[in-house]
């Protein structure tokens, strides 16, 4: 398997389609990739990994502020991490996240993203920390209660998870 980091700005159009492929099939069950779970993923660096030249894992990190407590953290927030159905359970996630978490602690004072059920497990298993305390955003109409998100982060510098998060504003889901 072969893993590749770049910009957003270095996808080809090829290059998009095929991720923008990836992402579609991987979340057709239960939950659905949209356009704004699309831009989501957009402007900041993905980690791509291919086996035998197909594209079968993804995930990106994106440039957020998140707020906990009184710091502001300059946030490597994670997103649309995929991997191909028929290339599941073979660790290609793991090696993408493994990605991931050196490009966090290298550029940011924290790592966080929202959990699908799948997701989850993936986190945990390494060793991410489930966000415990409240979840709010910052909205244009003021500070709102978050949504019911699984939110883990991987901390850069000790934070506490059972306080409150409150994330940046954006279209889409919040978190
Ligand atoms: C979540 C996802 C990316 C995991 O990809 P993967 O390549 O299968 O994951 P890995 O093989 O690297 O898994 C590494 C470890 O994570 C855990 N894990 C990953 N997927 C799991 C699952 N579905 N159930 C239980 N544990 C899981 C296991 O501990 C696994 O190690 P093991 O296989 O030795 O038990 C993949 O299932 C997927 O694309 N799902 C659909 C889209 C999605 O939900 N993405 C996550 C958004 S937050």
């Amino acid at each position: 398997m072969e893993l590749r980091t770049l910009p957003t700005a270095d996808l080809t159009p090829a290059g998009r389609r095929e991720l923008r492929a990836l992402l579609d099939d991987a979340f057709a069950g239960d939950e659905h990739f949209s356009d704004e779970d699309w831009g989501h993923a957009l402007g900041g660096v993905h980690v791509l990994a291919r086996r035998d030249g197909e594209l079968v894992g993804h995930a990106a990190v994106v440039g957020r502020q998140l707020l906990a407590g009184d710091r502001t953290l300059r946030t490597g927030y994670v997103e649309a991490v995929a991997v191909a159905a028929h290339a599941r359970r073979q660790g290609i996630a793991g090696a993408v996240m493994a990605e991931v978490e050196r490009l966090v602690r290298g550029g940011f004072e924290l790592g966080a993203l929202a959990a699908s059920e799948d997701g989850a497990a993936l986190y945990d298993a390494r060793g991410w920390t489930r966000w415990t305390g409240p979840l709010r955003c910052l909205t244009p109409d003021g500070v709102v209660d978050g949504d019911d998100s699984w939110v883990y982060v991987l901390p850069v510098e000790p934070v506490d998870a059972t306080g409150v998060l409150v994330c940046d504003w954006r279209r889409g889901s919040l978190w």
